[in-house]
C-alpha cells in the first residue's frame, strides 16, 4: 500500500521552531512528528510514502534518507511549483498513487498525532464499499476544523463543512484518510482543497464514510495544542508501553527521557515532560508540562513549566521559564532570568526578564 503525507505550508503557527526545520521535522516526544506517522504506516504494510511538498524538499529528503534504510520503507517526494492546497497534490502524484492495483491509499495531514489506528481504518473502508473513508473525532471547539455530520449506525457522511461559522456538530475531520483510486478522477491538477471541493461532492454521491477514531487525537501545529498533545500522547504510552516511561523518586506522572540524556541529583521532573537526546539537566531542576529538545542544557535549580525549549538551547541557573515560553534553536537564557510566555527566535541570548508574553527577535 502507499501513503501520501501533506507536508506543505510554512508552519507559521509553530514559529520559532519552524524557522529551523519544516514543521513535520519538529520533534514531538523525542522524534520528528512525521516519523511517528511513517512508523505507524510501515506497521500496517505501507511500502512507499510520498511527501507532498511545496518548499525546502532537500532539507526534508536529506533527513529522511537515513530513515528509509533504517525503517525499510521507500520515501519519495512530489514537489509542487506552487502551493497546490490539500487536494491538488493528489492529482500531481496520481501516477504514484494509482498503480493499477485498485488498492486504496492513505492520505495524512502531517501535523496530527494519535495512535494511528490504520488497521481498523483499512477494515472499515473495505466493509462499506464507498470511495473514501475519513477518520473523525469529537472536540469542544469544532469551528477551527472540518465538521462532519454522519448517518447514525452506518457512518455515511451526510455533510462536510470546512471551518463552519455556525454550529454544525462537534465531530471533526481528523486529517487521516483512506481513499480508493477512483477519488483521483474527481481532482483536477490545480490548487484545490480536499475539504472544500472534494469531500462535499463525494458526500453528495453518498460514497464518503467516517470512522470515529479510537483513542486520543490532536493537531499539534500550535504551541498550546502541542503541549496538550504531549500530555495525551504520554497518557496513551502509559497504557500501551509503560516501560518506555521514566520511573524513580524524582519522576512525577508521565515523563519520557531519551536514553542519552542525563539528569542530575535532586531534580523533580513531571508530569508530561519529554527530554530529548543528549540533553543535560543539572541538579535541583524542576520541569513540568514541557519539552526539552535534543542537545539542550538546563542548568542548576532552573524551573520550566508549560513551555518548549528548542534544540541546543540553554536555560541558566535559577532561571524560570513558564507560561507557553517557546525558545527557538540555540537560544541562551541567562542565569536568574524569568520568562513569562516569551517567544524567542533562534540564536538569541536573553539577559533580561520577559515579563509578559511577547516575541523576542
Ligand atoms: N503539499 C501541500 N501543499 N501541503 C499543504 C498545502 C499545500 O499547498 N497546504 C496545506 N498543506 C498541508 C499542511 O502541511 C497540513 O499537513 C495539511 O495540509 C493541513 O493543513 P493545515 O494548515 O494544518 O490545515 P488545518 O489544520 O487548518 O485544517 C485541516 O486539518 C484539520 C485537522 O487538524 C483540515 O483538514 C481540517 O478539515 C481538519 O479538521
Ligand atoms: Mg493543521
Amino acid at each position: 500500500m502507499k501513503a501520501l503525507i501533506l507536508v506543505g505550508g510554512f508552519g507559521t503557527r509553530l514559529r520559532p521552531l519552524t524557522l529551523s526545520v519544516p514543521k513535520p521535522l519538529v520533534d514531538f516526544a523525542n522524534k520528528p512528528m512525521i516519523l511517528h506517522q511513517i512508523e505507524a504506516l510501515k506497521d500496517v504494510g505501507v511500502t512507499e510514502v510520498i511527501l507532498a511538498i511545496n518548499y525546502q524538499p532537500e532539507v526534508m529528503l536529506n533527513f529522511l534518507k537515513d530513515f528509509e534504510s533504517k525503517l525499510g520503507i521507500k520515501i519519495t517526494c512530489s514537489q509542487e511549483t506552487e502551493p497546490m492546497g490539500t487536494a491538488g497534490p493528489l492529482a500531481l502524484a496520481r501516477d504514484k498513487l494509482d498503480d493499477g492495483s485498485g488498492e486504496p491509499f492513505f492520505v495524512l495531514n502531517s501535523d496530527v498525532i494519535s495512535e494511528y489506528p490504520f488497521a481498523e481504518l483499512i477494515e472499515f473502508h473495505k466493509s462499506h464499499g464507498g470511495e473514501a473513508t475519513i477518520m473523525v473525532t469529537k472536540v469542544d471547539e469544532p469551528s477551527k476544523y472540518g465538521v462532519v455530520v454522519t448517518e447514525e449506525g452506518t457512518g455515511k457522511v451526510e455533510r462536510f463543512v470546512e471551518k463552519p461559522k455556525v454550529f454544525v456538530g462537534n465531530k471533526i475531520n481528523a486529517g487521516i484518510y483512506l481513499l480508493s483510486p477512483s477519488v483521483l478522477n474527481r481532482i483536477e491538477l490545480k490548487p484545490t482543497s480536499i475539504e472544500k471541493e472534494v469531500f462535499p461532492h463525494i458526500a453528495a454521491d453518498k460514497a464518503l464514510y467516517a470512522m470515529v477514531l479510537p483513542g486520543f487525537w490532536m493537531d499539534i501545529g500550535q504551541p498550546r495544542d502541542y503541549i496538550t498533545g504531549l500530555r495525551l500522547y504520554l497518557d496513551s504510552l502509559r497504557k500501551k508501553a509503560p516501560a518506555k516511561l521514566a520511573s524513580g523518586t524524582h519522576i512525577l506522572g508521565n515523563v519520557l527521557v531519551h536514553e542519552t540524556a542525563t539528569i542530575g541529583e535532586g531534580c523533580l521532573i513531571g508530569p508530561d515532560v519529554a527530554i530529548g537526546p543528549g540533553c543535560v539537566v543539572e541538579s535541583g531542576v524542576r520541569l513540568s508540562r514541557c519539552t526539552v529538545m535534543r542537545g539542550a542544557r538546563v542548568k542548576k535549580h532552573a524551573c520550566i513549566s508549560g513551555s518548549i525549549v528548542g534544540w541546543h538551547s540553554t536555560v541558566g541557573k535559577w532561571a524560570r521559564v513558564e507560561n507557553m515560553t517557546i525558545l527557538g534553536e540555540d537560544v541562551h537564557v541567562c542565569d536568574e532570568v524569568y520568562s513569562n510566555g516569551g517567544v524567542v527566535l533562534p540564536h538569541k541570548e536573553i539577559k533580561t526578564s520577559i515579563l509578559k508574553p511577547e516575541i523576542v527577535m
